[in-house]
Parts: C-alpha cells; sequence; structure tokens
C-alpha cells in the first residue's frame, strides 16, 4: 500500500447561504486510506451531480443527514475495486455507491445512502449513473407510480431537458399520453427536447409566455404535470389542469434549495379542489426494492430506440462545485456527471 498514489478529496469548509462556490469547499490530500477488514478500495470513476447535493449542505432535518464541516463532499459514484478485504467483491468490479468528491474511497459495502452495488454486466459506468442512475429511477417512479398515465392523457414536464425530466416525458409517451409538452430554458434544449426526446412540444420559459402557450398546447388542460422546478411555473400549470389532474412533485429547484428565505406558495393551489386534482410528492430511494424493475424497463425502452438519454460530462476533482452550481444555472442538457478517472 505504500507505493500508492495520495487521496485528493474536497471537504466542506462553510456552509453556502445562497449558490454554492468553490470558496465552500477544501481541496485536500491525504495518504490512501488502509484497508480494514471488510472493506473496498474503490476508484473513482464518474460523479453524478444532483440538484439535492445543495439541499444536503443546509444543516436542517431532511431525507438524509445533513454533511459536517470537514466531511467529503456526499456524492453518487462509480468506481472500480482496486482491492477488497471483503469477499463479495474482487479487485477489477465496478461498482456504485456514494463514494464522495474523491479519487478513491475505502468504505464498507452498507455504508452511504445506499449499499454498495455491482455495476450490472453490460451497462457502461456513465449509464449506471444517468439513465439507470438516480434520475432514470426518479423518473420510472414518478410518472409511473405518482403519475399514472393513461391513453390519450396530456401531460407537461418542467426541466424537460434535464436528467429526469426527458426521461420522464418519455416514458410519459410510452404509456399512452397523445400529448407531452416540455419546458425548458432556451431554444437550443427546446429544439433537444422536441427533435431527439421526442416531445411534441416544447415551452421556452425564459423567452415565452409560458400561461399562454400551455393554454394554445393543451386547450383540454393537462392530466399530469410532473414538477421539476416549483415556483412560478408550478403556479402556472396548477391553474391549466384538467379534472381529475395528478401534479408528480418531483423537485422545486427554482428554490436553488438554499437556505435563503422563499415566496409563499402557489396562488392557483385551490385549483386542485375545483378540478379534483391530486398533488403528491416522492422520493426515490422509498421504491428502492424495485429498482431493479425499473432498470429492466428502462433498458428494454433504451434497446427499442423509446428513449433517448444524454449525458454532460465535465472533467476534473477541482470543479465539483462549480459543476454543481450548473444545474442551477441551467447550463446542463441531459444527465450531469464530472469524470474523475479511465475505466481500466
Ligand atoms: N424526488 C426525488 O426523489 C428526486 C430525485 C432526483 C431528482 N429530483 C429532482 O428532480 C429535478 C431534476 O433533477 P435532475 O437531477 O434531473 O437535474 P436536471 O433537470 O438535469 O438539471 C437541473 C435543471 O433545472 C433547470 N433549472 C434550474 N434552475 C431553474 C429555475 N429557477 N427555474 C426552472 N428551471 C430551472 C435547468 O434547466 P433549464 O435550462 O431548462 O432551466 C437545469 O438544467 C430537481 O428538482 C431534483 O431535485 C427529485
Amino acid at each position: 500500500m505504500n507505493n500508492m498514489p495520495k487521496n485528493r478529496m474536497l471537504k466542506l469548509k462553510t456552509r453556502p447561504v445562497g449558490a454554492v462556490t468553490s470558496d465552500h469547499f477544501e481541496l485536500v490530500e491525504e495518504q490512501m486510506p488502509e484497508l480494514q477488514e471488510g472493506q473496498i478500495l474503490v476508484k473513482v470513476l464518474y460523479l453524478s451531480f444532483d440538484p439535492t447535493q445543495r439541499g444536503w449542505l443546509n444543516d436542517v432535518k431532511s431525507y438524509v443527514p445533513p454533511v459536517q464541516i470537514g466531511e467529503v463532499m456526499r456524492a453518487s459514484s462509480v468506481g472500480q475495486v482496486i482491492d477488497s478485504k471483503d469477499s463479495n467483491f474482487v479487485s477489477g468490479d465496478l461498482v456504485q455507491g456514494t463514494f464522495g468528491w474523491q479519487e478513491y474511497a475505502a468504505v464498507n459495502s452498507s455504508t452511504g445512502i445506499m449499499p454498495i452495488q455491482k455495476v450490472p454486466e453490460g451497462i457502461p459506468p456513465t449509464s449506471a449513473l444517468s439513465i439507470y442512475g438516480i434520475t432514470g429511477l426518479t423518473a420510472f417512479f414518478g410518472m409511473v407510480e405518482i403519475g399514472q398515465p393513461v391513453e390519450g392523457d396530456t401531460v407537461l414536464v418542467s426541466g424537460a431537458a434535464g436528467a429526469t425530466g426527458s426521461v420522464a416525458g418519455q416514458i410519459a409517451r410510452i404509456k399512452g399520453a397523445k400529448n407531452v409538452i416540455g419546458i425548458a430554458g432556451g431554444a437550443e434544449k427546446c429544439n433537444w427536447v422536441v427533435n431527439e426526446a421526442g416531445f411534441d412540444s416544447c415551452i421556452d420559459y425564459r423567452n415565452e409566455d409560458v400561461a399562454a402557450r400551455i393554454a394554445e398546447l393543451a386547450p383540454k388542460g393537462i392530466d399530469i404535470y410532473f414538477d421539476n422546478v416549483g415556483g412560478n411555473i408550478l403556479e402556472i400549470a396548477l391553474a391549466a389542469i384538467a379534472q381529475n389532474a395528478r401534479i408528480v412533485m418531483c423537485g422545486a429547484i427554482s428554490s436553488g434549495y438554499t437556505m435563503e428565505s422563499l415566496p409563499p406558495g402557489p396562488s392557483t393551489l385551490t385549483n386542485l379542489i375545483i378540478q379534483r386534482g391530486r398533488m403528491e410528492g416522492f422520493i426515490v430511494l422509498d421504491y428502492a426494492d424495485r429498482f431493479l424493475e425499473a432498470i429492466i424497463a428502462l433498458g428494454t425502452w433504451v434497446s427499442e430506440g423509446k428513449i433517448v438519454y444524454q449525458e454532460d460530462i465535465a472533467e476534473g476533482l477541482e470543479n465539483c462545485p462549480s459543476t454543481l452550481a450548473r444545474l442551477f444555472e441551467g447550463k446542463n442538457l441531459g444527465k450531469q456527471l464530472l469524470k474523475i478517472s479511465d475505466l481500466k
């Protein structure tokens, strides 16, 4: 172990109040960790970037504990086992876990938000974090279980050029929706949403009147609104729901997930009463025992060409904070990843 390279990592230095920057983290170089009995040593290959990571930096009660000052920043990731004192893993295994913003991790396979798992044979490391990772699974369970699309539905999806939204809209189409409308920022993203992801239309919320465009594209109202953004767009969408609409509360990225105070909730909420609508939140981890079912379904649709997905890959450990910020600045198209190292 002595001739092993050093490990570099980003540790939380101070808690951000607003947007995250590199000032909130410290780049630290340490000796490679000594493997304890039952642990595996993982060389990190790719990191996943998820809006929820910004929420993990707030010192508040949530679905997982906050990252503590001085801790390596938590992140879902894929890596390769390079040493093992766990009989379930051998060197060379491709594994998925919460290895964090670092080059190497010595971990027990049961620790982290999710237990460490081998990446199924044939799945490339980036796909394990994108279409078959948290965002693809969120799109699946959010749309299928909460949205419950039926033949002929009109479906509206915000964050439609993002990792979750782009897949959610395509699943609605597979399940029989006849009119799938996306909302995304900018003409380039809207072009991709329609021409690559196959949505019927896409509203550019930065340059168009969202309420007027929804009225034009969905004159009979919205049956499912898959909400990735919250805020003003949620307020507009609620005003446009059809009878018995389902609102999938997936995320609220427009809040920035910061500790800054937020405006009051949507003024159009009472339309849920008039239209007998249902609005339901969910956390994808609640479906962990059904992930395999979703991965098989997604894999089938990908191989049949019914789902396309995009990956946006940054590089360099030191660029992690600015890569996380990209999600909130709308710079990513599809799943935001960062490459730490190549697969050997
Ligand atoms: N419930 C769960 O278990 C669960 C799990 C995973 C993700 N999520 C949520 O799902 C949502 C999407 O996550 P993702 O990982 O797939 O990210 P993503 O959609 O790939 O990236 C985030 C996108 O959000 C959009 N955005 C940023 N600020 C915005 C604002 N102020 N108003 C409107 N849009 C804004 C940007 O696209 P534009 O350029 O189009 O603005 C950006 O590209 C997030 O809200 C996330 O928290 C929930």
